[in-house]
């Protein structure tokens, strides 16, 4: 069997949320707007977290967390506005694809009603409430017994769903870190109480993905009621484990996965969504039992430009799929395989994220570790076609301008060129 050697297109149409009960489809919950915008400084207008929201539902995901509407009035209004978005509106009336709209809550009355407020004009409304579950969360910051928080709840999710709600959400937070058989009796009572989704936080990043993996199994194995819900992921990124705990995750069953663009939130921030999509797509099919999504991810260059501009949290150079050298060959060696195969060194198209490079555009980037090869493929594309002594003395002059300057531009080069063939 041929060896795969670069990411295939899944060849699965996109799947209709809510429709479809695939059993190796993976929904994707976007939280930018939500545990994104808690990164420091990363506060959005309500007009921008629209046109993200926009923009979200261009890429396809099943769910938008679009705030936390008790947090305070301006993000109330932004749900709504969001909510109303994706409404019984014209634009989104589409049966085959209107986004869930969610809105988070604290386990009490007060948060929930702000939620369901704020999301109850959406075509799909979620409630998402949440506790603390681990002995640290519950002694130190609750201050409430084992018995109170199963109470609370309980009673929270089973109030949400009284209010009308009819798709909610509960997290233990710090799932991470808490103790299992206290996780299957939480989980049993909020099943119980009417929760649809069943989300497994790493709050503070702590899991590896062995770990994350086997706290997934296990939550699935053991919680009576589990098989009729969706069990999800959310994993903080501290040890930047992040990417790697969700898959795990997904792998060991869950299917749905918590993810911000450019992997932006609290702290070291989230898994992120365009390296959870493209590793799916990448090798959902090959090694993780033909796991896919539903994201068109020709829309997550724009994506993620939109997020880094809004949010002022720009995006490192190195970051996978995104970072503007993702697609950058500097050394000779990989030069030269990019300019005999472009599978030598890169695994995604860069326009399966719709990242478009003109023809003769080929991603090298001229340094003082690159080769001739690289050197004579930029001369052509520059229209200069030198061969012999000539493009000897040239390559070495262009080595000695690359030893001072990090790039060598293309006007570089024309300087070069004109120097050393006009000048002769
Ligand atoms: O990190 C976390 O625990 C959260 C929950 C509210 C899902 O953001």
């Amino acid at each position: 069997r041929p060896r795969i050697l670069r990411c295939s297109i899944s060849p699965r149409p996109q799947y209709i949320p809510n429709r479809i009960p695939d059993p190796h489809y993976i929904r994707i919950f976007d939280t930018t707007l939500r545990d994104g915008e808690q990164s420091p400084g990363a506060t959005m207008t309500t007009n921008q977290k629209l046109d993200i929201a926009r923009q979200l539902a261009k890429l396809g995901v099943d769910v938008i967390e679009a705030g936390f509407p008790a947090a305070s009035d301006g993000d109330l209004e932004a749900v709504k506005l969001i909510a109303r978005e994706f409404g019984n509106n014209k634009n989104y009336n589409d049966e085959e694809y209107v986004p869930v709209i969610c809105g988070l809550a604290r386990c009490n009355k007060k948060d929930i009603d702000s939620a369901w407020e704020a999301v109850r004009h959406a075509k799909r409304a979620r409630i998402h409430t949440f506790i603390a579950t681990s002995e640290i969360h519950m002694k130190y910051k609750l201050m409430k017994s084992k018995e109170e928080v199963v109470d609370r709840a309980r009673s929270m999710v089973a109030y949400a769903r009284i209010l009308g709600c009819q798709d909610v959400e509960f997290s233990p937070e710090d799932a991470g870190r808490s103790d299992r058989e206290f996780l299957y009796h939480i989980l049993e009572q909020v099943i119980e109480a009417g929760a649809t989704t069943i989300n497994n936080p790493d709050t503070v990043g702590y899991t590896v993905p062995s770990e994350f993996g086997q706290l997934i199994a296990d939550i699935k194995a053991n919680t009576p009621g589990i098989e009729n819900v969706i069990i999800s992921t959310h994993c903080q990124n501290d040890l930047g484990l992040s990417t790697a705990n969700t898959l795990a995750g997904a792998c060991a069953g869950a299917r749905q996965v918590e993810v911000t663009v450019n992997g932006i939130g609290e702290r070291a921030g989230n898994a992120s969504l365009e390296e959870v999509v493209m590793a799916l797509k990448c090798r959902g099919e090959q090694v993780m039992g033909g796991l896919y999504t539903g994201i068109d991810t020709k829309h997550i260059v724009m994506a993620s430009k939109m997020v880094e501009e809004y949010s002022r949290l720009l995006v490192q150079p190195h970051k996978a799929i995104v970072g503007a050298n993702a697609f950058a060959h500097e050394s000779g060696i990989h030069q030269d395989g990019m300019l005999k195969h472009k599978n030598t060194y890169e695994i995604i198209s860069p326009e399966d994220i719709g990242l478009h490079r003109s023809d003769d555009e080929s991603g090298i980037v001229l340094g003082k570790l690159s080769g001739r090869s690289a050197f004579r493929s930029k001369l052509l594309e520059l229209g200069y076609d030198i061969d012999g002594k000539k493009f000897d003395d040239l390559f070495w002059n262009f080595k000695s301008v690359a030893e001072k300057k990090k790039n060598v531009t293309d006007d570089d080069l024309i300087a070069l060129v004109s120097d050393e063939v006009f000048q002769a």
